[in-house]
């Protein structure tokens, strides 16, 4: 503990690295050496780094740089993210936090075990689609429900990081709580990106306490490098340490949650003490599915993500394309935009919450089904919008498409520790800022608006809202391997477009080898079932002539990515965070 907080002073140097950081933002691809902190020593930190110990590639540097003193200090992987991702709640709030879920996938590398842990939030008990829709039985706007109680799910991050720790925790979980405490307690300063994000938000100065928090007296949103201190939330923070995680869901905080949600002016919700209680992280089946020489595994539902990724792979493997070129080329762009057309039709038809649903998980990424699936792709010619499947010869739900897509939130770490066990996390609050309610430092979610809000009487959907029931995602934290070793541990924030973003960074890492600083900032190709989405202001015109060629419709989009990836080759460890955002790999 002692070396941690030794460390973390020594790191109190970091703001010159953050601002370099933060400032080569959307710079492109670096081949430059990595960034080393001050005062020299054999860590790395950079958008790129290359280590031999261990690594952590986080959305921010004071994140990545806690993971860091964790693994310096002999904590393992899971200790690492832990750390991270508090101190991520507190410098980028507008992504996570505890007021919010997340997916952990876990890889042991003593018996080569790949574990899937749950925290997505859940419908309060008391929760039905009533609330969100008009008096006319219509579905309301995102932008109507998405402010305030209604849309807060009950928290899973908390449950989720004890259920992991229990099983791969090495450092005792009130230590990992410690630089999260002290940079809430000493301060930060606010990033270009959360700044943009406070003044780009239309909600946020409607709630008191938000309002209060991130805008100054002048009522201006907090200017970049602002110091930001946040004594609410280490106070939260040091109560979860000391007590344990039950602190967070019985007691003063859940009261306070509940109050929040119950008593806000801008749609009052219904969570109640009891769903707070209840709440479990659950441990699932990991989803894995070969891709040419790769295994690749990811998140089971009630995330979408696994299965998704593992169809656009095991689709795109019966096709040959340049996956060599730094942009995309247009036989990889055509057969990646093709494959995900019919990934998302079948998310749409089959994917919601598995304890609530019948979802035909191993049937969806079956190689046989793939391979059937593949055979709707023409090389010359797009196919228009996709058809769901039938993988069981049974249909779960009927099409739906979803209540919104994309999005500035979210966050991924990934880390490698030293005895080469994995962690892929991503972590989330919804949109930014979640529900835009903030209680005792820290934000609640808005994840009620990942379920699938229909007017009244339409045919039921898989993801229907229900209570307790868990919303499907998109989120996809990555692990893949070859021949038994781990390879890859990848991941993003992005909404639905996650999907696409963290697919095309696997085919560019491992089918492309390309170092992971280029995996990443390669621009995006991507296609949700409808139009080909490209990445504007990356030089694509001339693919967006090609796929137009074929019979694409085609629009050109920024793609906000966070890719935060780790390759693992022999001995040295490739990290490398997406150029769009702020992150950092940071390893030693
Ligand atoms: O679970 C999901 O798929 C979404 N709630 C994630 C939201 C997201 O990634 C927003 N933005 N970047």
């Amino acid at each position: 503990m002692r070396l941690i907080l030794e460390i973390w002073e020594r790191r109190q140097t970091l703001p010159a690295a953050f601002v370099v950081a933060a400032l080569v933002g959307c710079a492109a691809p670096t081949a430059s050496p990595p960034l080393t902190a001050e005062p020299p020593s054999p860590d790395t930190l950079g958008p790129s780094a290359a280590a031999r110990r261990h690594m952590v590639v986080a959305a921010n540097p004071y994140a990545a740089e806690a993971g860091l003193s964790v693994l310096n200090a002999g904590g393992s992987a899971l200790d690492a993210a832990i750390a991270a991702q508090l101190v991520l709640n507190l410098v980028e709030p507008q992504s996570s936090g505890i007021g919010g879920g997340a997916f952990i996938m876990h890889y042991r590398a003593s018996d080569g075990a790949v574990e899937a842990y749950d925290g997505r939030e859940t419908a309060p008990a008391a929760l039905d689609a009533g609330p969100f829709l008009t008096s006319a039985g219509k579905p309301r706007a995102f932008n109507d429900v998405v402010a305030g109680g209604l849309s807060v799910g009950v928290p899973g991050l908390v449950r989720v990081l004890e259920l992991a720790h229990r099983d791969h925790g090495r450092m005792p979980w009130a230590a990992l709580f410690e630089p999260a405490i002290r940079l809430a307690e000493t301060g930060f300063p606010v990033s270009p990106r959360l700044h943009q994000t406070i003044a780009g938000d239309r909600h946020l100065n409607r709630l008191p306490a938000a309002r209060g928090y991130f805008f100054g007296r002048d009522r201006k949103p907090l200017p970049i490098g602002r110091m930001l201190r946040n004594p609410a939330f280490a106070a939260t923070l040091r109560l979860i340490a000391e007590q344990g995680p039950g602190a967070f869901y019985e007691g003063p905080i859940a009261r306070d949650i509940v109050a929040a949600v119950r008593g806000s002016r801008v749609n009052p919700g219904v969570m109640a003490a009891a769903d707070l209680a209840g709440y479990r992280a659950v441990k699932r089946e990991p989803v894995c599915a070969p891709y040419r020489v790769w295994q690749v595994c990811g998140m089971p539902p009630p995330s979408s993500g696994g299965i998704a990724v593992a169809q656009v792979l095991g689709i795109l493997q019966h096709f040959s394309y340049d996956a060599r070129s730094a942009v995309p080329s247009p036989s990889f762009a055509h057969f990646l935009a093709e494959a995900e057309r019919l990934a998302f039709a079948d998310r749409a038809q089959y994917v919601g919450d598995s304890d609530f649903v019948p979802v035909p998980v191993q049937a969806l990424v079956e190689p046989r089904y793939l391979a059937e699936r593949a055979r709707l792709v023409s090389p010359t010619r797009a196919m228009g919008v996709a058809k769901a499947g039938d993988p069981l010869g049974a249909k779960a739900s009927t099409f739906a498409p979803d209540l919104h897509e994309g999005g500035v939130s979210t966050t991924h770490i990934s880390v490698v520790d030293g005895d080469g066990n994995a962690v892929s996390m991503t972590s989330t609050i919804e949109s930014a800022f979640g529900s835009r309610l903030m209680v005792r430092g820290f934000l609640l979610n808005n994840q009620m608006t990942d379920f699938t809000i229909q007017a009244r009487g339409a045919p039921a959907v898989a993801n229907a809202v229900g209570p307790r029931k868990r919303p499907r995602s998109s989120m996809a934290p990555t692990l893949a391997f070859r021949d038994g070793k781990l390879v890859l541990v990848i991941g993003s924030p992005g909404g639905s477009r996650i999907i696409g973003y963290v697919a095309q960074a696997v085919v560019a890492s491992l089918e492309g080898d390309f170092a992971m600083a280029s995996a990443v900032a390669q621009p995006h190709v991507l296609n949700r079932n409808g139009r080909t989405e490209l990445e504007e202001g990356t030089g694509l015109d001339g693919l967006a002539h090609a796929l137009r060629e074929l019979g694409h419709e085609v629009e050109m989009t920024e793609m906000t990515s966070g890719l935060h990836g780790i390759r693992v080759r022999d001995v040295v460890l490739d990290g490398a965070a997406d150029p769009r955002r702020e992150g950092v790999a940071a390893g030693n």
